[in-house]
C-alpha cells in the first residue's frame, strides 16, 4: 500500500500535497513525488527516493506554484525504490501525470502491446503502463481524458486507486479505484483527494468514499461527478461527515496498528497469494524459484537463517521443505550462525527470512554463506531493502508496511510464501503427489476466508484475556507444525505484555518444565487434529493433573479436548501443514488483549525496535 494525495482549488497545491504525504508516511514510503500544473501551464514533476523530507529537500529550489496537483508516497511492488520508479509517472508526450496505489496484474501484457505501438518506458513499474495506456487510448480514439481513463480501467486487471492530471487542462483531476482506497474531500470551492482521510481532515471533514469500480470527475469550481467504470450511469454522491482524529484515521479506526494488522491478514494474505497460484490450482508461480530451479533441485541442504518471529516462520519452513521436497533443512538463529564458523558449501541453498530486510545478523549470515558459494534466497516484505539487494534471488511477501513492532501479518505472510515454495519445489522434484499438491494449494487459497471465521471468536478471546491478565508466567505447548506456533504465541505475549512466556514442544515438557506447573501458571496448548493429537491429549492431562489451567486451541467441532481443559478456542479444519496460519491468529489476539488490559504500549513495546539493524 502507499499514499496518494491530490488537490484542486484556490490554494497553492504544493503545501497541501507535501503535508498530505507526511500524513500518509505510516502507510509506507520508499520514495515519493509530486506533479503540479503551474499558473503558466507547465507540468512540473519532482520525485525523490527515500522519505518525504528527501522530496522536500529536492523540490525546495524548484517552481512550486500551481493550484492543482497530485502526489504519491510509494510502497514499491514492481521496480526498486529509486527516483525513476517513484510516482507520479508521465505519459510519453509529457501531457499526463498519474499516481497509483496497488498492483496491475496484467501490466506485462499491456506493456508488450504498447511497445508494439511505439511507446517506450523509462521505469520498471506497472504504474507507468497505466498512464501510457491512457495516452494511447486518447490518441487513437481522440476522446476526453475521462473516456480514456474509463476505457483504460476496463482493460487493466488488478488493484488500483489512481489520480490523473492533464497539462492542457489545469481545471480537472480524474480519479478511479478498484480494491485500493480513495477518498475525496469536499471543501469550499476546492477538492482534496487521498488514500485515507488523514491528509484531508485538517481542511474539511466532508468526504466522499469512492467505491470499487467507480471513476470521479473533479472539476475546479464545479459539482463532483462520479460514474461507474463499467456502464454509463452516474452514481449519487454520499457525503460523510468525519468525527475521527487524525491518529484514529491512520489506524483505520483501530486503537493500535497491531490490531489493525491482525485484522488485515485476510486481505494481506490474499495479496501475498495473488497471482501466485493459478486459478485451476495446479501451478504455483514464484519466479524467483522457477528461474533458479536447478539450485533447488541440486541442493543438498537448505539452511534458513532468521531472527525472532522470522525464525519461528523458518521452523515451519523446515517442516514444509522436509515434508514436500525431501531436502534436509537446518534452521539457524542468524546471530549464532554468523559466528559459529559454519560448514557451508556451493551445494547449499540459504534462505534469509526477514520482514524488514534490514536485520543486521540476518544480513551478515547471508553474506557469510554467499562467500562460501551457497545460493542465497531472500524472503522479505520491504521491497528494495538491504537483504533483497544482497541475495541471488528471492520472493516478497507483499503484506504491506507492518508498523506494529510485534510482527503478525508478516509472520503469516512468510509462512504462506514458504508453503507455496515447498509445494512448488516438491512438484519440480516429483516428491509431492498431484493430489497433495492440489489439496495444499487449494487450502492456501482458503486461508484468508478461514481467518475471517476465526475473527468471530474475537470477543471470546477478549474475555479470556481478562481472566489471565494478571498471570506472571505462561507456558505455550505445541507439537509438529505447531511447536513453532507455540513459540510465536509465547513471543507475542512476552514482547507486548512483558509477562514471561515460554514456548515448548508439548512432549518435552515432562523433561523438566512440568515442575513449573501449578494453578498460577496457565498453559496454552495447541491441540488440533493432527498426527500427534492423541499424544497432545496426554500432555494436557499431565498439566491438568498438576492443577494447571489450560487454554486449548482446537480444531472446529472437537468435543474431546473441551472436556479436559478450562477454555477452548476453535479454528477451522485445514491441511495440517497450514494450521499455524490459523492457530497463530487467536494467540496474536490473546497477547494483544492481555497487553492492552495491562496498559502496555502495544505498538512500541519498551526496549524493542521494529527493525534490529544493530548486533
Ligand atoms: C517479532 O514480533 C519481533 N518484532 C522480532 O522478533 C522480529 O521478528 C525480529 O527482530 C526479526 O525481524 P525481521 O523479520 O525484520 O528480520
Ligand atoms: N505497483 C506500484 C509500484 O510499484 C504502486 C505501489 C504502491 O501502491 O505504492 O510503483
Amino acid at each position: 500500500m502507499c499514499g496518494i494525495v491530490g488537490y484542486i482549488g484556490k490554494r497553492d497545491a504544493y503545501p497541501v500535497l507535501i503535508q498530505g504525504l507526511h500524513r500518509l508516511e505510516y502507510r509506507g514510503y520508499d520514495s515519493s513525488g509530486v506533479a503540479m500544473i503551474s499558473n503558466t501551464g507547465e507540468l512540473n514533476v519532482y520525485k525523490a527516493k527515500g522519505k518525504v523530507e528527501a522530496l522536500e529537500h529536492f523540490a525546495q529550489s524548484k517552481d512550486l506554484n500551481g493550484k492543482i496537483g497530485i502526489a504519491h508516497t510509494r510502497w514499491a511492488t514492481h521496480g526498486e525504490p529509486n527516483d525513476i520508479n517513484a510516482h507520479p509517472h508521465c505519459s510519453q508526450s509529457g501531457k499526463f501525470a498519474l499516481v497509483h496505489n496497488g498492483t496491475i496484474e496484467n501490466y506485462n501484457v499491456l506493456k508488450v502491446a504498447l511497445l508494439k505501438h511505439g511507446y517506450s518506458f523509462v521505469s520498471e513499474t506497472d504504474t507507468e503502463v497505466v498512464v501510457q495506456l491512457i495516452e494511447y487510448i486518447q490518441d487513437t480514439n481522440n476522446c476526453s481524458l475521462f473516456d480514456a481513463v474509463r476505457e483504460a480501467m476496463k482493460q487493466i486487471v488488478g488493484a488500483y486507486a489512481i489520480a490523473v492530471i492533464d497539462r492542457d487542462n489545469p481545471d480537472q483531476i480524474i480519479a478511479a479505484r478498484q480494491s485500493s482506497p480513495l477518498v475525496i474531500g469536499v471543501g469550499d470551492d476546492e477538492y482534496f483527494l487521498a488514500s485515507d482521510a488523514t491528509p484531508i481532515i485538517e481542511y474539511t471533514n466532508k468526504v466522499v468514499y469512492l467505491n470499487d469500480g467507480e471513476i470521479a470527475v473533479i472539476n475546479r469550481g464545479e459539482k463532483l461527478h462520479v460514474f461507474k467504470i463499467k456502464g454509463e450511469t452516474e452514481t449519487s454522491i454520499n457525503i460523510t461527515e468525519l468525527k475521527m482524529s487524525i491518529e484514529e484515521l491512520e489506524k483505520g479506526g483501530y486503537p493500535h496498528f497491531m490490531l489493525k494488522e491482525i485484522f488485515e491478514q485476510p486481505k494481506t494474505l490474499a495479496d501475498c497469494i495473488s497471482g501466485r497460484i493459478t486459478s485451476d490450482g495446479k501451478k504455483v508461480v514464484l519466479s524467483g524459484v522457477i528461474c533458479n530451479k536447478e539450485k533447488f533441485l541440486n541442493a543438498n541442504r537448505i539452511i534458513i537463517v532468521a531472527c525472532g518471529t522470522s525464525w519461528h516462520a523458518g521452523l515451519i519452513g523446515k517442516h514444509l521443505f522436509e515434508d514436500f521436497c525431501r531436502i534436509p533443512v537446518e534452521v539457524e538463529y542468524a546471530s549464532e550462525f554468523r559466528y559459529r564458523n559454519p560448514v557451508v558449501t556451493d551445494k547449499d541453498v540459504l534462505i534469509a527470512l526477514s520482514q524488514s530486510g534490514e536485520t543486521a545478523d540476518t544480513l551478515a549470515a547471508l553474506e557469510l554463506a554467499k562467500k562460501s558459494g551457497a545460493f542465497v534466497f531472500g524472503i522479505c516484505n520491504v521491497i528494495g531493502s538491504s537483504i533483497p539487494r544482497a541475495t541471488d534471488s528471492g520472493c516478497y511477501i507483499h503484506v504491506g508496511p507492518e508498523i506494529g513492532v510485534a510482527s503478525t501479518k508478516a509472520f503469516t505472510g512468510q509462512v504462506t510464501v514458504l508453503a507455496m515454495m515447498s509445494i512448488l519445489i516438491g512438484q519440480m522434484k516429483g516428491t509431492i503427489d498431484k493430489a497433495t499438491f492440489e489439496k495444499v494449494a487449494a487450502d492456501i487459497r482458503r486461508v484468508p476466508k478461514l481467518i475471517k471465521e476465526i475473527f468471530k471468536m474475537d470477543s471470546q478471546i477478549k474475555d479470556l484475556a481478562k481472566i489471565f491478565t494478571y498471570a506472571r508466567n505462561f507456558l505455550y505447548l505445541g507439537r509438529g507444525y505447531n511447536y513453532p506456533a507455540a513459540l510465536e504465541g509465547a513471543l507475542k505475549l512476552k514482547e507486548i505484555s512483558y509477562i514471561h512466556a515460554e514456548g515448548y514442544p508439548a512432549a518435552e515438557m515432562k523433561h523438566g518444565t512440568i515442575a513449573l506447573i501449578d494453578d498460577e501458571m496457565p498453559t496454552v496448548v495447541i491441540a488440533i487434529k493432527d498426527n500427534v493429537y492423541e499424544k497432545t491429549l496426554s500432555n494436557i492431562q499431565q498439566v491438568k493433573a498438576r492443577n494447571g489451567r489450560v487454554i486449548a486451541i482446537v480444531t472446529e467441532g472437537d468435543d474431546v479436548v473441551s472436556k479436559l481443559v478450562d477454555y477452548t478456542i476453535e479454528v477451522p479444519e485445514i491441511s495440517e501443514c497450514l494450521t499455524p496460519l490459523l492457530t497463530s491468529i487467536p494467540l496474536q489476539l490473546l497477547a494483544y488483549y492481555i497487553a492492552v488490559n495491562k496498559g502496555r504500549n502495544v505498538d512500541q513495546p519498551r526496549n524493542l525496535a521494529k527493525s534490529v539493524t544493530v548486533e
